[in-house]
């Protein structure tokens, strides 16, 4: 693991996991800042990692290239039975990569996932990771289906969401969060997360969306990526936002990060765990993509595409308001259960 989404998938996993077998943590330091990565250790009862592998940031190819060369030594002298990755990280496609090279088994947590979009990173991460892997850990039925179409479904298994099971331990713990006073928000809020690479690096698409937040006039709050901040700066958009309605602050913890959504009116996101996030917590999702590898959600009513697209990003802010029962699509926890179980089988084949 490397990836913020990544630790919070793996405090799930990891205490299920631990209760009878042995883990070793590799991070590969993709995410170094302390609010992308130690908050999240300090904060949930992540176990420290074994091994912080300090690749930091860099261009798709460098990135991969040195999480592999370094990976490839630890999996050499620790000899594990098996590699879990998680997602569609650089992170994931290198250590799926650098497992199976060796003859070492892969599993994959989250499986199956599409946006049929390649110029996605993490769609080629996710595609490369699912062939190569010996067992494919699917969240939804939407997955397992894409893994059928592409003719490798024979060791997929549907097992839910471990996000379910990270979410069910954090909302009792949101609970006590003090995040919203710390913050100084009053009254009624959108939250907004802004950090793929499809909205950061592309001028028209970047300034679409900060001139819809703007013009909406809806009080705004963004714990913002660092990725998104560079660029915010070094393009001067930033300089427009400054004392305005969006109130732009640091990343937050995982907990405070579900207290703030859990107390949103609405949700604006590109992300992917925040659209499941929103779901699972009933708050309507306006999504910033084109597409989404969680169209349960957008079938369900609760979720709608906007693009970059600035009417349509401030027609929702104002008039999106589902209503309804959600079924559940994330199988309604456990999912780290079924797959130690599976792991466990696996073994003894
Ligand atoms: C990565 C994942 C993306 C995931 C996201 C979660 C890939 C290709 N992308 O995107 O799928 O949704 O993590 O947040 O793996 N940076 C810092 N400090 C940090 C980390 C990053 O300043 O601790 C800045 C650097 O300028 C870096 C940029 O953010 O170049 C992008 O970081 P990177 O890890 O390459 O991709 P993310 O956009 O974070
Ligand atoms: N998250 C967080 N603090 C933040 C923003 C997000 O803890 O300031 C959590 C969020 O609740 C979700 C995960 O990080 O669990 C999503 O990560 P991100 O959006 O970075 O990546 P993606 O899911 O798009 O890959």
């Amino acid at each position: 693991m490397g990836a913020r989404p990544q630790f919070i998938k793996a405090f799930a996993l990891s205490r299920e996991l631990r209760r009878k077998h042995t883990e070793i943590l590799v991070h590969t330091g993709q995410h170094y800042d302390y609010e992308m990565s130690k908050i999240f250790f300090d904060e949930l009862d992540i176990p420290k990692p074994d091994y912080n592998l300090e690749v930091g940031s860099g261009p798709h190819g460098e990135q991969t290239g040195k999480i592999l060369e370094k990976l490839e030594k630890v999996i050499l002298s620790e000899k594990p039975d098996l590699v879990l990755v998680y997602g569609d990280t650089n992170s994931t496609l290198a250590g799926a990569l650098a497992a199976v090279k060796l003859h070492v088994k892969v599993a994959h947590v989250e499986a199956g996932l599409r946006s049929f979009d390649r110029r996605m990173p993490e769609e080629i991460n996710r595609i490369v990771t699912d062939h190569v892997s010996d067992i494919l850990l699917a969240p939804t039925k939407t997955a397992m289906a894409h893994l059928k179409s592409e003719g490798i479904a024979k060791n997929a298994h549907l097992v839910g969401d471990v996000m379910q099971d990270a979410m069910e331990i954090a909302r009792e713990r949101a609970k006590k969060s003090k995040i919203i006073s710390k913050l100084r928000i009053e009254g009624k809020y959108v939250l907004a997360t802004l950090h793929r690479a499809e909205n950061t690096d592309d001028r028209g698409r970047l300034s679409n969306i900060v001139d819809a937040f703007l013009e909406s006039g809806a009080n705004i709050v963004l714990p913002l990526h660092p990725r998104t901040r560079k660029v915010l700066e070094n393009s001067g958009l930033m300089k427009k936002i400054d004392g305005k309605n969006i109130k732009i602050v640091d990343p937050v913890g995982y907990v405070d990060m579900i207290a703030l959504m859990d107390g949103a009116e609405k949700i604006l996101t590109d992300s992917g765990g925040v659209q499941k996030e929103a779901y699972m917590l009933g708050r309507p999702c306006i999504t910033m993509r084109d597409n989404t590898e969680w169209v349960e959600t957008v079938d369900a009513g609760w979720n709608v595409l906007v693009g970059a697209e600035k009417k349509k990003i401030m027609e929702a802010i104002k008039n999106f308001n589902p209503k309804g029962s959600r079924k559940d699509i994330f199988g309604g926890g456990g999912a780290c259960g079924k797959i130690v179980g599976i792991l466990e089988k696996f073994e003894k084949k």
